[in-house]
C-alpha cells in the first residue's frame, strides 16, 4: 500500500508540474473533515492558483478531496509525444476529470476519469519510450510505420514488428507484437537477424527463405506475411549449403504433404532446398518453417486470400497516360508512362495490396516546359518563342549589333533550354565607307 502511494505521489508531481495543460478550475467537493488535514496542495493549473469556489473555505486542511478537469499529455513523453505527427497524438489525449485525495496528511493521486470513458477513476499510466529502432526492423503503430525516433507510445497500446523486405531474408527474433503497460514493454524490442544470404551461408545463421511465384500473384501484408492469390504456384526456397546437410520443411497448414527436396538445376541444386505448392488453395494458409541440420530455423507465414482491387476507371486517368495492366488481383501491377514531351508525376507503377487498395494513386502526365525567357536587353530581339518541349526560342540582334551565342535554342525533355540565351554586343563593323572617307558604324 505504501508503495502504491509513493507511486501516485510521484505521478502527481509530474502531472502538475509539467504536463497539465489547458485546465480550468473545476468543482471542489463538499468539504469533509478529515482527521489528518493536508496543507494547501499548491495546484497551479494553466497559470491560475487553485482556490475553492466562493463560499467555501480556502483552508485545505478541511478538505479531503480536490477534483479538477484536465487534459493531460502523456506523462512519460519528454515533451514530444510524436508518432508520425505529434498533433494527432495531442488530439487523442482524452479530457479527464482528475482528483487528488488527502490521506494521512498527504495529497495522493491524481486518479483520473476519462470524460467519455467508463466512469472509473484510475491512476494515469505511463507511455512507453521508443528511443531507437534496430537496423532492418520495421515497427508500426496503428498501421503506420514509426519513422521518428524518440517516440512514445501510449499505455495499453500495441506496436507491430517485422523485418525489412524481401521477406525471408531477415529473421525476427522476438515477438511480432509488443504491448505497452505503464511505461514497460511486454518484451524487449526484437531484432532482425541476417540469414544465410547475407552471411556467406554460415551454418550459424538462420536460413534465407526466398519466395518465387512463377504463376499467379502474391504480395506482402503489413505484418510481413505473404498473401497469395488462390490458384497460384509458389516455391519457397530455403538457402543452405547441401554439403552441410539436409534442412527440413515443416508447416502448420492443414495440407498433409508438400513436394520438398533439393532443386534440380545445376546452378541451384547445391544450395536451394525447396517446398513447392501447386495451385494454392485456402487450406494452404499457415506458417512454413525451414530448419537446418544445425537446428536453426526461419519461418514464413502464408495466407491464401481472394483479393481484388477496384479497377482504376480509365476516365479518371490523365488522357496522355499510357498504361500496361496485368489485372487488378492481389499482387498485380499496372505500369504507367507518358509520351515524349510529358513527364510522369507520381508513381510509375501501382500494385494491388493485400488490403484491397492500390499502393498509390495513378500518376499524371505533365507537359514539359522550360523556364520562361524574358529579354531585358533592348539590343536583343526575340523573333520566335514557345517554351514547351521540342519548341524553340529564336533571337536576333538589333541592327548594328553582333550576336554572341546561338540564335535559336530548343526546349529539351529535361525542362532546360539547349543553349544559353545569346547576347548582343559591341558594334558591327560595316565596310561600307562614306563619301568623306569615314567608316560608318
Ligand atoms: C489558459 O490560459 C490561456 C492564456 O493564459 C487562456 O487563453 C486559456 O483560455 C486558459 N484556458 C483555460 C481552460 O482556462
Ligand atoms: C533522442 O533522445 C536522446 C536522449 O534523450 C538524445 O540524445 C537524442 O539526440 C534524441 N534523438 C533525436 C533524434 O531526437
Ligand atoms: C486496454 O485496451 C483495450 C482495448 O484495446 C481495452 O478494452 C481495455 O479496457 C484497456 N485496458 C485498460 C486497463 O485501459
Ligand atoms: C498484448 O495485447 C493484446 C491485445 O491488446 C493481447 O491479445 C496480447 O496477449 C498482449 N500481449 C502481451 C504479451 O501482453
Ligand atoms: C565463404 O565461405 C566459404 C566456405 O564456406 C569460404 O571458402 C569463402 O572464403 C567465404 N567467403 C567470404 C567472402 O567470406
Ligand atoms: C524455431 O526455433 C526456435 C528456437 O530454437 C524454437 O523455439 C521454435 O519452436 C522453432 N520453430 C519451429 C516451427 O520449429
Ligand atoms: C515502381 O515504381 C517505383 C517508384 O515509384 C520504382 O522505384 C520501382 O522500381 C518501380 N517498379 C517497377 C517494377 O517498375
Ligand atoms: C507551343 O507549342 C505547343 C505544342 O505544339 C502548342 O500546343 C502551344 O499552343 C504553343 N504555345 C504557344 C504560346 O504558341
Amino acid at each position: 500500500m505504501a508503495r502504491q502511494y509513493a507511486m501516485l505521489t510521484a505521478v502527481i508531481t509530474v502531472v502538475l508540474g509539467t504536463y497539465t495543460t489547458a485546465s480550468a478550475l473545476g468543482k471542489v467537493d463538499k468539504p469533509t473533515v478529515d482527521g489528518g488535514g493536508c496543507p494547501s496542495p499548491g495546484l497551479t493549473l494553466n497559470g491560475t492558483r487553485v482556490v475553492p469556489r466562493s463560499g467555501m473555505s480556502p483552508d485545505f486542511s478541511t478538505l479531503s478531496e480536490v477534483k479538477f478537469p484536465a487534459r493531460l499529455l502523456s506523462p512519460s513523453g519528454k515533451g514530444s509525444a510524436s508518432v508520425a505527427s505529434s498533433s494527432s497524438v495531442d488530439a487523442e489525449a482524452p479530457s479527464r476529470i482528475c482528483k487528488i485525495k488527502c490521506v494521512s496528511g498527504q495529497w495522493v493521486g491524481p486518479l483520473c476519469q476519462e470524460v467519455n470513458g467508463d466512469g472509473r477513476f484510475q491512476p494515469i499510466l505511463k507511455s512507453c519510450a521508443l528511443e531507437e529502432v534496430p537496423p532492418n526492423l520495421i515497427l508500426s503503430f496503428k498501421n503506420r510505420i514509426i519513422i521518428e525516433l524518440n517516440t512514445t507510445i501510449p499505455h495499453n497500446s500495441t506496436i507491430a514488428a517485422r523485418c525489412q523486405e524481401p521477406i525471408g531474408t531477415y529473421k525476427l527474433s522476438g515477438p511480432p507484437v509488443l504491448n505497452c503497460s505503464n511505461g514497460i514493454w511486454s518484451s524487449p524490442i526484437p531484432k532482425c537477424q541476417p540469414t544465410t544470404l547475407f552471411t556467406n551461408y554460415s551454418e550459424n545463421s538462420p536460413p534465407t527463405i526466398l519466395v518465387r511465384v512463377p504463376s499467379g500473384s502474391a504480395a506482402v501484408d503489413q505484418n510481413g506475411g505473404l498473401v497469395v492469390f488462390p490458384g497460384s504456384i509458389l516455391h519457397l526456397e530455403c538457402l543452405y549449403l547441401r554439403r552441410h546437410g539436409d534442412p527440413e520443411w515443416t508447416w502448420t497448414s492443414e495440407a498433409e504433404t508438400y513436394l520438398t527436396g533439393w532443386a534440380i538445376g545445376n546452378d541451384e541444386r547445391n544450395w536451394k532446398y525447396r517446398l513447392s505448392i501447386y495451385y494454392v488453395k485456402q487450406f494452404d494458409t499457415g506458417s512454413f518453417t525451414c530448419t537446418t541440420s544445425r537446428g536453426i530455423n526461419n519461418t514464413i507465414t502464408l495466407q491464401v486470400s481472394d483479393i481484388h482491387c477496384k479497377p482504376v476507371p480509365s476516365m479518371d486517368l490523365n488522357p496522355h497516360l499510357n498504361y500496361r495492366a496485368s489485372g487488378h488481383r492481389l499482387g498485380q501491377t499496372t505500369y504507367f508512362n507518358c509520351p515524349p514531351g510529358f513527364f510522369l508525376k507520381g508513381s510509375a507503377n501501382i500494385t494491388c495490396l493485400p488490403s484491397g487498395d492500390w499502393s498509390n494513386s495513378p500518376p499524371d502526365c505533365i507537359m514539359v516546359k522550360c523556364p520562361p525567357i524574358s529579354v531585358d536587353d533592348s539590343r536583343l530581339i526575340m523573333v520566335e518563342y514557345n517554351d514547351t518541349y521540342g519548341k524553340r526560342a529564336a533571337f536576333k540582334c538589333a541592327w548594328g549589333f553582333q550576336m554572341s551565342g546561338v540564335n535559336s535554342i530548343e526546349c529539351l525533355a529535361d525542362s532546360t533550354w539547349s543553349h544559353r540565351i545569346p547576347t548582343c554586343t559591341g558594334f558591327r563593323l560595316t565596310l561600307k565607307t562614306h563619301r568623306n572617307g569615314l567608316v560608318k558604324f
